[in-house]
């Protein structure tokens, strides 16, 4: 079989940029991209796309409508594909068995069902979504439960490495691509059909290829390896503050070791998004599974340490205060878990709207790609908020930052947005009460300008001095 025809379940952060970059490099090859959902379709047929990744627009542009399409119809795009992508969400459960650890396999397991109930012919199906490991072998059961006679099915697994904010850069210039399949004739076609779809533009000595198990275990390793790498850095940002070292000489030192690299050893207010913690989760709980409960409790280190940064830097922020937030602004810079994304998934900023909504402040949101709506949702989410009504009435969303710093007694940055370098800080610095507080949880602003303004300045893994000549201390703001 050559593979002519693709099929993509979900079309989400990974089903809709994969797919997009698929059809883009195989012009000869049909993606069909399907969801569930009619207003997520709906807005990929859109000018305006539902996920923001630079470089996406002209992707999507170039082939939707030729090759590239999106469809509520999934019937047929499952009848039609030689190959089918599974690239649903799997959340971590909220509920029963493994609630908090396990992930939530019921829209993998739904979508396999799909595919039992439409399929008439032989199919490729992939495992995109990041799963457990021997996920494979439970849609496997499930397709061969319900198979049609004469229909057969190869399962390969297929993780998905993209981050986002950098999705088309990472599809395009993938480190590798992994590639899972099981040890027999059959395994062995389909693993070359799937690498054949890749080779269209990433060479085959970055194509990897492994058994089943290996391909699933490694997604959630290299999630977890990354995880750690910012927990490991963010401890050491703790020890900085009590000694005077300062986190990024230390870091700088550290990764130019070429054992240990430069790369995700910047300290910051913590990891968020939709994976790291959900995949760290999802090894932890199969590690218990396993009895392997020192390896258990190794990898919970990461999650714990990654609590404890997000806490720490809000009750820094509290603390500097004079140890209060009640009926004060709070400007809040940010608000996606990482910068050229809009996804708020997990978002450390989450945690630090809820701390200082609950300690009784005001905050101002601004961040330049999250929807108004969006916020409000993460921030009236049952699972956090017990008074939604409180919350949107002591919160407010801007169109830009100087807006949302007018008139407030302290900054809090937490996405590391380029734009967010670039402002005029001594109008914001008028417009705000004094004494005017940053709190710089990403360690992008220039904290000595910052200083010599007038503001007093926080960030993580530093210690700074307060301002040498406060230009101002009244309470009101001086526009
Ligand atoms: N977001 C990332 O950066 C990233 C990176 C690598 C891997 N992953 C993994 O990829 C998977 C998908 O993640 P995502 O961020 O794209 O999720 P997402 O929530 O953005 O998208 C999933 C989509 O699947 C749809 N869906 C669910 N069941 C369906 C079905 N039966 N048929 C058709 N559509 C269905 C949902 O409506 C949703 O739109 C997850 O397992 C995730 O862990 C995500």
């Amino acid at each position: 079989m050559v593979v002519k025809n693709i099929c993509c379940l979900g079309a989400g952060y990974v089903g809709g940029p994969t797919c997009s970059v698929i059809a883009w490099k195989c012009p000869e090859i049909k993606v069909t991209v399907v969801d569930l959902s009619k207003e997520r379709i709906a807005q990929w047929n859109s000018e305006k796309l539902p996920i923001y990744e630079p470089g996406l627009d002209d992707v999507v542009k170039a082939c939707r409508g030729k090759n590239l399409f999106f469809s509520n119809d999934i019937k047929t795009a499952i009848l039609d594909a030689d190959l089918i992508f599974i690239s649903v969400n799997t959340p971590t459960k909220t509920f029963g068995n493994g609630k908090g650890r396990a992930p939530d396999l019921k829209y993998v397991e739904g979508a396999a069902r799909m595919i039992a109930d439409i399929a008439q012919s032989n199919k490729i199906v992939v495992e995109k979504s990041t799963v457990p490991v021997r996920a494979a072998e439970s849609i496997l059961n499930i397709l061969s439960a319900n198979q049609r006679p004469g229909v057969s099915y190869q399962i390969l697994s297929n993780p998905e490495f993209l981050a986002e904010g950098t999705a088309i850069d990472d599809l395009l210039h993938a480190d590798r691509v992994l590639i899972g399949g099981e040890d027999s004739p059959e395994g062995r076609a389909a693993i070359e059909e799937l690498c054949s779809v890749y080779e269209h533009w990433i060479p085959r000595k970055n194509i990897l290829t492994t058994n089943t198990w290996s391909s699933e275990l490694s997604k959630l390793a290299a999630n977890a390896m990354l995880a750690q790498r910012i927990s490991s850095i963010n401890s050491l940002s703790a020890v900085c503050e009590s000694t005077g070292a300062d986190v990024s000489e230390v870091a700088r030192a550290v990764g130019l070791d070429s054992r240990i690299g430069s790369k995700f050893l910047q300290a910051s207010i913590g990891f968020g998004g939709s994976c790291f913690q959900k995949d760290i989760l999802n090894l932890i709980y199969i590690c218990e599974s396993l009895n392997l409960l020192e390896v258990a409790a190794y990898w919970q280190q990461v999650i714990d340490m990654n609590e404890y940064q997000k806490s720490r830097f809000t009750a820094k922020v509290i603390e500097s205060l004079f140890n209060t937030v009640s009926g004060k602004q709070v400007a809040l810079l940010g608000f996606a878990f990482k910068k050229n994304t809009g996804d708020t998934r997990e978002s450390p900023a989450i945690h630090v709207a809820k701390t200082l909504l609950d300690e009784g402040a005001s905050i101002n949101i601004y961040d330049p790609k999250v929807e108004k709506s969006q916020i409000i949702d993460d921030l009236t989410n049952p699972s956090i908020c017990e008074f939604p009504e409180q919350v949107k009435s002591r919160v407010k969303i801007f169109e830009d930052a100087y807006s949302a710093t007018a008139g407030t007694h302290a900054i809090v940055l937490c996405t590391e947005w380029d734009e967010f370098i670039t402002y005029d800080y001594n109008r914001i610095y008028k417009g705000m009460m004094k004494p005017a507080f940053i709190f710089d949880g990403r360690k992008i602003l220039n904290h000595e300008e910052l200083i010599e303004i007038g503001f007093h300045v926080q960030t993580i893994g530093k210690k700074l001095s307060r301002p040498r000549s406060p230009r101002c201390w009244s309470s009101k703001p001086n526009i």
